[in-house]
């Protein structure tokens, strides 16, 4: 069975809390267990890791390598000047779908830009908490089609 980790980084426990006209009312628990759920129907293995520390979600980025299939990753803000998370995900190896709830795209101009795409698969944004979900059915077809 295929073992996924989803990691989500800063303020993102704050989800339901944090700007809901932004990022949605749902808590991290809720997107947490709709995610469980289509894990379930997906005949895929989940875990999840939140941690407000950049060194925190490098440490468990390294510990996915042998632990994991792969890796759906919400930095937050990391996304838009963590080098080392970037290069943390490049020395792993373990393939990556960077996913944002809202379109990173059309907000504020420092986040435009993603410091860690280039090292993923590819990015999901704007969707909400579906993000996670095109996310997950995305990584789970990258990783049928290695195999
Ligand atoms: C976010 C977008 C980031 O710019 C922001 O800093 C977040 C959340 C998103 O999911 O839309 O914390 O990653």
């Amino acid at each position: 069975m295929k073992r996924i980790i989803v990691i989500n980084g800063p303020n993102l426990n704050m989800l339901g809390v944090r700007e809901p006209g932004i990022y949605g009312t749902l808590s991290l628990k809720d997107i947490e267990d709709k995610i469980r759920r289509q894990a379930d129907e997906l005949g895929v293995s989940i875990a999840f890791y939140q941690s407000n520390h950049e060194g925190d979600i490098i440490d468990r980025i390294h510990a996915a390598m042998g632990e994991a299939e792969g890796i759906i990753l919400n930095a937050g803000a990391f996304t838009h000047y963590s080098y080392a998370i970037r290069d943390a995900i490049n020395a792993v190896k373990v393939p990556t779908v960077e996913v944002h709830l809202s379109n990173i795209h059309a907000r504020e101009a420092f986040r435009h830009h993603s410091v860690i795409a280039a090292e993923t698969i590819g990015q999901i944004a704007g969707f909400g908490e579906v993000s996670y979900e095109l996310g997950l059915l995305a990584l789970v077809r990258h990783l049928d089609k290695q195999t």
